[in-house]
């Protein structure tokens, strides 16, 4: 008999819905207790492996055996949506180095300390002028539609020099892309987004303005370093990823300092705790729930063996409660020092864009409660919607008053 053949048939399957919205699912197996890898079953029937020991995390996250290379034959396909993931080409986040590194490498600049530090007065700006409107029309808004979204969106329009006026398109066509239910609707999605970013890129060629798009269309585009449809699937992701996630960021930490007053007195009481702040409620809600690898080579790990050819998913909620790092690690304390989460991931793919994200979050969550210091829930806890499983984790919507 071969070893697969002792397996139990694995009970957990994949996606699992958050009941708490900052909460791991409660179907997962729990760090300390549980094993740190788990068999697990997808839609289509496969087994894989779900990742939650945070050691284990970063020994696999770092490990050279392990790809992201979503166009192997062998990379698991997590969701219905993702039905046609071999016949994409998605840069970075698809890829695996050398190419990945020669990628990265042309976005490393644009999203940097230095260059990031000199965006903060813009952000601080944004932040402002949608308080002021949130406020002017208020009390009373939904925080996802006048805050959480927009302000990352805007921000990220004028780091890359897409038109603003254009976001109800892309945030339509991002949201399918992230919530579809098969895999037509998906690429459907995708297509009208390739198509206008194709046509923006195009009009950017020898009229560059100060978007980052702007300067890789007359440079890395011009001297062949990168082709076309490869920077148009760049500018896609980092649109998507610019946006999507710090907004959920910004209406699942509301709700989570909202739901602990103590903490939030806290972080009114000392600003100098925000920084702090940020971490922890990066590694507590730990929004981008499920990344996924597979293996090249059989790779000894947390007292199993991960064949070749067998897909990883990484349950980061988990990994970022695993109690061999954090102490109490399902409560929030703002206080705590929650450096090494794997919130933005590990290794060579861990975000590009983590700079941007906190100080985007910094700035958002500082300015709001700063500015309105009675602002509360407009409708009970359990009243609020959050995202199903298999999505970037957060909120539909947050209506609050004050
Ligand atoms: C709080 C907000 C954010 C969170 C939680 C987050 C999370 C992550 C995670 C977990 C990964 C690694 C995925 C993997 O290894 O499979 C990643 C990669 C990435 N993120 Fe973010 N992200 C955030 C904000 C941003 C922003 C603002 C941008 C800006 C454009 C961005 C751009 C990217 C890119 C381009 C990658 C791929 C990097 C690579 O493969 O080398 N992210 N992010």
């Amino acid at each position: 008999m071969t070893e697969t053949a002792h397996k139990p048939a694995p009970t957990l399957t994949w996606p699992q819905s958050r009941h708490c919205p900052y909460a791991p699912p409660p179907a997962y197996p729990t760090p300390g207790e549980d094993a740190p890898l788990n068999r697990m079953r997808l839609f289509d029937g496969r087994e894989v492996w779900l990742v939650t020991g945070h050691a284990e995390t970063r020994a696999l996250l770092t490990d050279p055996r392990i790809s992201a290379d979503r166009q192997r034959a062998d990379f698991p396909v997590l969701l219905p949506r993702n039905r046609d993931q071999r016949s994409v080409d998605l840069p970075l986040l698809g890829t695996d180095d050398p190419r990945h590194n020669e990628q990265r490498r042309m976005l490393i600049p644009g999203f940097g300390l230095k260059r990031i530090a000199a965006l903060r007065p813009d952000i601080e700006r944004t932040v402002g002028t949608l308080l002021d409107r949130m406020l002017a029309a208020g009390p009373g808004a939904d925080l996802v539609a006048a805050y959480a979204l927009p302000l990352p969106s805007m921000v990220i329009c004028a780091l890359l020099g897409v038109p603003y006026a254009d976001h109800e398109f892309f945030e339509r066509c991002s949201r399918t892309l992230l919530l579809a239910e098969d895999a037509d609707e998906a690429n459907a999605a995708r297509e009208e987004l390739r198509a206008y970013l194709r046509r923006l890129l195009e009009d950017k060629r020898g009229t560059p303005g100060g978007g980052l798009l702007d300067g890789l269309v007359n440079e890395q585009l011009a001297d062949g370093r990168v082709d076309r449809e490869e920077l148009v699937m760049m500018a896609l992701l980092l649109l998507i990823a610019g946006h999507e996630t710090t907004a959920n960021m910004i209406s699942l930490g509301t709700y989570a300092l909202l739901r602990h007053p103590g903490q939030l007195a806290a972080l009114r009481a000392d600003p100098a705790l925000m920084p702090g702040a940020v971490e922890e409620l990066l590694r507590l809600l730990s929004i981008a729930d499920g990344m996924v690898r597979v293996a090249t080579e059989d790779v000894e790990v947390g007292g199993v063996t991960v064949r070749a050819g067998e897909g990883l998913v990484f349950a980061t909620p988990s990994a970022n409660r695993d109690p061999a790092v954090y102490e109490d690690p399902g409560a929030l304390d703002v206080r705590r020092s929650a450096r090494h989460h794997v919130a933005f991931g590990y290794g060579v793919h861990q975000c590009l864009g983590q700079n941007l994200a906190r100080a985007e979050l910094e700035i958002a969550f500082s300015s709001l409660f700063a500015r309105i210091p009675t602002l509360r829930l407009a409708v009970a806890p359990d009243e609020v919607r959050a995202k199903p499983g298999g999505t970037v984790q957060g909120l539909f919507a947050l209506p609050v008053t004050w």
